[in-house]
């Protein structure tokens, strides 16, 4: 999978990528992650990237041209199968989209910053808009981070056996359940007997129960 994030603040996400698991997932050759400075095609000796709103009003609005420049010499490269734009008003972020992007081959992620995008560049390239959640950020940046790790862990080969993607929460519609390691007895609090008996049947049905009694107590939509 390759991923192409514009940004006017790309240094903003170098660390998430060259850390940990997604780290190894670029090293493997699994992931590419390219990020691109919309300042680089900013208009004038400015560089120009943002301008103020028609109709007035506080705060600027990220330019068509730069947007529109950046997007096509992308596109010019390759084919896309989405160009997603970062923005607090787009489709919450589940385990379902990750999913279905996780299986994708080239994306392009658009963060948006101060008010938002020219509606134009919507209207010309951007084929799904995505939120991280009900509050807004300073920008997509953080919000391109989090859709690239909830995508690119998902990816064959990127978690080993005992991290499993399949054993998440959300995948089958359930949170976890409690986990334990040693030792067996802390400051008076004990692990499940159930846990250490060793029935591998009986521990896997244990474990499906607390599932669903946690996920009735805690995300009971996600049962419906
Ligand atoms: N940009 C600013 N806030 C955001 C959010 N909640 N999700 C995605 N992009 C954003």
């Amino acid at each position: 999978m390759r991923i192409d994030i514009i940004s006017v603040l790309p240094e903003l996400m170098e660390s998430p990528f060259r850390t940990s698991i997604l780290k190894r997932a670029m090293d493997k050759g699994l992931a590419e992650v390219h990020f691109h400075n919309l300042r680089d095609f900013g208009l004038g000796k400015h560089r120009q990237v943002d301008d103020e709103p028609y109709g007035g009003g506080a705060g600027m609005v990220m330019m068509i041209e730069p947007l529109d420049l950046c997007i096509s010499e992308l596109k010019s490269q390759r084919n896309y199968d989405e160009v997603i734009y970062l923005t607090p008003d787009g489709e919450t972020l589940n385990q379902k989209i990750a999913n279905s992007l996780s299986i994708r081959k080239n994306l392009i992620f658009l963060c948006g910053h101060y008010k938002g995008i020219d509606q134009r560049a919507r209207e010309l390239h951007i084929t799904k808009e995505i939120s991280i959640g009900d509050y807004v950020l300073t920008g997509g940046e953080l919000a391109a981070c989090v859709l690239a790790d909830s995508v690119i862990r998902l990816l064959p080969g990127v978690l080993n056996d005992e991290q499993s993607a399949l054993t998440d929460s959300f995948q089958d519609n359930l949170l976890s359940p409690p986990i334990y390691t040693r030792p067996s007895e802390y400051k008076g609090l004990k692990v499940p007997e159930v846990l250490l008996s060793g029935n591998s049947k009986k521990i896997e049905g244990w474990l499906h129960d607390e599932a669903v009694k946690i996920t009735q107590e805690k995300r009971p939509d996600l049962l419906d």
